[in-house]
């Protein structure tokens, strides 16, 4: 039985409640590493890759965060259903990278509640205009998220066939949702926009890397 310091409650407790208040459920989906044998073994690689998984997870908290903020501010019952429909989507993800770290025994972000409080807010923010707005943050956000999973399947050590399934299988929802979201009508964002989502991205990335 694992010990949990005071820390790692605080963080469960906070993630609960995230989970707990918004309720959103995991589309149902399998664990993608399910039937993958475990191979990371050494201390160095263990951290490795629990420091990029614990951004990655950091990230679909965040992806929680926009779904329900654009859920929230949408217009049309069909544009809800499709923010909740991936939202349900997002949740896998989370669960996936949460469950990668607990197999390597490491932890979660405790900047998390921030991440998803903050999110909510820029969810409903570029989608309170019109829908179509919404949807160009989404297509962007989505594209943004796919290149930096490519950029960390890059950085997982090649033995570990665990983690690059699950990011791989991230990625092409990634992808098929930026689809969605331009096929739906996305409109396109401002350049500027897209470099401060950039920034935002990189602030998280660093701090979750590390805390
Ligand atoms: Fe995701
Ligand atoms: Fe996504």
């Amino acid at each position: 039985m694992k010990n949990y310091t005071d820390v790692d409650k605080i963080i469960i407790k906070g993630n609960n409640l995230i989970n707990m208040f918004f309720n959103i459920k995991t589309s149902g989906r399998k664990y993608p590493a399910k039937d993958t044998k475990e191979t990371v073994i050494s201390n160095t690689e263990k951290k490795l890759v629990v420091n990029l998984m614990r951004v990655n997870h950091s990230g679909e908290v965040a992806a929680q965060g926009l779904y329900i903020g654009h859920a929230l501010a949408a217009k049309t019952k069909i544009q809800k259903e499709m923010m909740l429909k991936m939202a349900a989507e997002e949740k896998d993800h989370l669960e996936w990278c949460g469950k990668r770290i607990e197999e390597l025994n490491g932890r979660t972000s405790i900047f998390n509640p921030f991440w998803f409080v903050g999110s909510v807010a820029i969810g409903i923010l570029s989608s309170v205009s019109n829908d179509k707005n919404g949807l160009g943050f989404i297509e962007e956000t989505e594209k943004q998220v796919a290149s930096h999973l490519d950029s960390h399947i890059n950085k997982i050590p090649d033995n570990d066939k665990k983690t690059i399934k699950i990011l791989k299988k991230m990625k092409s929802d990634e992808e098929n949702h930026a689809k969605e979201a331009h096929k739906s009508g996305a409109n396109e964002i401002p350049l500027t926009t897209k470099k401060l989502m950039k920034i935002a991205a990189g602030v998280m990335k660093f701090t979750s890397y590390r805390l």
